[in-house]
Formats: structure tokens, sequence, C-alpha cells
């Protein structure tokens, strides 16, 4: 962890140069200084469901075709019908790495610090940190820049996970041609990956919350719709919880994000899991999140462009996203708070009454 920034700095050269892919000390850990693969990622999913027993749950929910995994990690000090549950996913696009180093890291704060306790007690969390490992490896073994699944094609390979959500699909922003990196596939659904997270959510979509759903690199925070600029019917909560998570971002490091709606701020899509969770499955609460990318030159010209964000500035722009995740949280908490733990607050509170009145 103490790594100096010039020994971070070779590391990445080294990296960038030869692609060599360094190895983790030991298997299950975690670190925040470099890009794990897909192996490390099950491995450390794997030492916290061996550590944290009764606390977390791994399952895997699916498989990719070359057949990986699909892994999610259920957060939960007991479930119950009425508790509240914040999904998150990540990695639908191969190349926006930075997407599971944050779903990662929310993982690793949740689990591993003692000091979030308070984020757990009254809150699940459901999280996948890898939606779409096939691509992501062969961004990291072929092709820096690929986006989409590892599906092959008559002409060009790959379906864009993320225009292939069964609501409005291929309505705007979204191509049918295979070669696009916007391909929507043949149908809604085609694809193993979409499909099985998408059942994923229906599964406990009554108990789920807030939808987050992290890609990179247009530093916003979007909400739906994609493929109209009209607003949903909570437009104005959804912008306004928007603004205070980006105003909890820019307190840490004067980050500066921008909030709106898909359509209205970035560009219009369609077949979008954001807008499938919004109307699908009734999650109210839907973001997709543009986590910042990177600009420096020696880095886009060599690799990954804007989504290349250095090994070692992985920490600072997970970290200050931790501090909106938290204050989302504090919203949806008291919003959906069961009646047990109303009443569990109610006993507290009358406790302490009491011994200052006797
Ligand atoms: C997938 O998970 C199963 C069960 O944990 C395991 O036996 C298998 O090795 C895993 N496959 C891969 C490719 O990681
Ligand atoms: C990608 O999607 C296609 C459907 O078009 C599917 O047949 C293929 O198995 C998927 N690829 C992987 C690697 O999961
Ligand atoms: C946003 O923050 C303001 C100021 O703290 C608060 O009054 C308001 O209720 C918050 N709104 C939402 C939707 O979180
Ligand atoms: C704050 O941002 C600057 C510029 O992006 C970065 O170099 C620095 O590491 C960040 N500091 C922290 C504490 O995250
Ligand atoms: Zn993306």
């Amino acid at each position: 962890m103490i790594l100096t920034r010039f020994a971070i700095i070779s590391i990445g050269v080294l990296l960038m140069s030869s692609r060599v892919q360094l190895k983790l000390d030991t298997p299950g850990e975690i670190r925040f200084d470099q890009y794990l693969r897909y192996q490390d990622i099950q491995d450390y999913l794997d030492r916290l469901n061996r550590i944290y027993k009764g606390f977390v749950v791994v399952e895997n929910f699916g498989l990719s075709v070359e057949n990986r995994n699909l892994t999610s990690i259920k957060i939960s000090y007991g479930e119950n019908p009425k508790k509240p549950l914040i999904f998150i996913d990540a990695g639908i696009h191969a190349r926006e790495w930075i997407g599971p180093a944050q779903a990662l890291y929310v993982i690793h704060r949740l689990v591993e610090n003692p000091v979030e306790s308070l984020l757990v007690r009254n809150v699940d969390w459901l999280i996948v940190p890898l939606v779409n490992p096939d691509g992501y490896e062969y961004s990291h073994t072929v092709d820096r820049l690929w986006r989409k699944n590892r599906t092959k094609g008559k002409i060009c390979d790959g379906v864009d996970l993320n225009r292939n959500f069964d609501f409005q699909w291929l309505q705007i922003g979204a191509s049918r041609s295979e070669c696009s990196n916007n391909y929507a596939g043949t149908r809604p659904f085609s694809e193993p990956e979409s499909s099985a997270l998408s059942k994923l959510i229906a599964e406990k979509a009554e108990r789920i919350k807030m939808y987050l759903s992290f890609h990179a690199a247009a530093q916003c925070i979007l909400y739906p719709w994609g493929y109209t600029t009209d607003l949903p019917d909570n437009g104005e909560e959804l912008h306004e919880l928007g603004q205070n998570l980006t105003d909890a971002i820019y307190k840490v490091n004067s980050t500066q994000y921008k909030v709106g709606s898909s359509a209205n701020i970035l560009y219009t899509d369609s077949g979008t899991s954001r807008d499938w969770a919004y109307a699908v499955a009734n999650i109210k609460l839907a973001y997709t999140i543009e986590i910042k990318g990177f600009a420096d030159s020696l880095f886009n010209r060599r690799r990954g462009g804007r989504f290349d964000i250095p090994p070692e500035d992985i920490l600072s722009v997970v970290s200050e996203m931790f501090e909106g995740i938290k204050m989302l949280h504090s919203y949806v908490e008291p919003k959906h708070i069961t009646s047990e733990n109303h009443y569990d607050v109610l006993m507290k509170k009358m406790r302490r009454i009491f011994f200052f009145t006797t």
C-alpha cells in the first residue's frame, strides 16, 4: 500500500509497455493500486465468503459462454422481506475497468471495515462486481478498448449488453449492426449475461429500493430515461438526490460530477439496464454512475484513452465515490426502514429517557 509515487508510476509504465500481469502476493488479497483480473476477483469473493460466514453470501447466478462464473455477493446481517436492498453492478462494458474496481471497493468497505457497520444495519446490499467477465478478460489480453461481450457474429463479434435489456429495445442510440459498439443483439436478452442479471434483479425486485450501475468515463450521474428526453415521474427526486450525491463527492477532493437524465445530458440510449430496472423492475431510484475518466496524454495515446485511469489513481477515484454511496444509503435507509427497526429505534429512545429521568 505504501508504495512511493515513483514506484507506482514505474509499475504503470511496466504494465503499459509489456502487458505483464502482476501476480497478487496471496490469492484472495484485495488491493486498489492495480486492476484485478477475473480470477483475482473470484478469489477475493471466495475469501470473504469463507471468513464472513453468516454475513456475506457469494453465489454464482449464471455462466458466460466462455464458462466463467457470473457471481454476486450479498451483504446482510439477516434477511427480512421488509428490509430494503441496494443493488449494484459493474463491468457490463468490458473496457471500463474502474467500474469493477469501484464495486470491489464498496464491497471491501462494507464487509471488511467495522467502521461502516451502520451502512449494513438496516439495509442489505447485493453486488455484482463483474457482469461481463469474458469481455473484461478480452480487454486485458487482446483489445484494451473492447466494450461488448464476446458473442460470435457473422462479420463482427460482440453485443453491447447495455443495449440488450428488454425495455424500449432498439429504439434509439442503439444499433442493429453487428460491427457497431452499440449493437443491441438479435433480440432483447439474447445474451446470457444481461438475461442472467435481469433474473437476479427480478427475483428481489420488491426489496430493491436503489439500483446503481457503474460505468466510465463520462463523469456524470445519469437517471432515466435514455430513450426520450422526457423525465420520469419522480424526476425531481432523482435529480435532487443525484445533486446531493455529487455534492458529497465534491466535498472530498473537489471533483465535479454532472447530474441529469441520460438523454438530456449525455446521449440517447435504449435497452439499458438502468431504464429496464426503473420501468420493468419498478426500482424508482435507478442510476448509471459514469465514473470519471483520465485525460493524460501519455496513457491516452498508449492504451485505453480515457478508460485508463492509472493504477496509482484508482484509490482516490473510488474512495471519493464511496462518500457519495454513503450519502445515497442515508437517503434510502430512513425512507424504507422496516417496522421492526422503527421499534428498535423507539425502544432505544425510551431507554435513554428513562435513564435521564430517574
Ligand atoms: C465457477 O464456480 C464453481 C463453483 O464454485 C467452481 O467450481 C468453478 O471452478 C468456477 N469456474 C471458474 C471458471 O471460475
Ligand atoms: C454474447 O451474446 C451471444 C448472443 O448474441 C451469446 O450467444 C454468447 O454466448 C454471448 N457471449 C458470451 C461469451 O457469453
Ligand atoms: C438533499 O440535501 C438537502 C440538504 O441536505 C436535503 O434537505 C434534501 O432533503 C436532500 N434531498 C434528497 C432527495 O436527498
Ligand atoms: C485529489 O485529486 C487530485 C487531482 O485529480 C489527485 O492527484 C489527488 O490524489 C486527489 N487526492 C485525494 C486525497 O484523493
Ligand atoms: Zn459503459
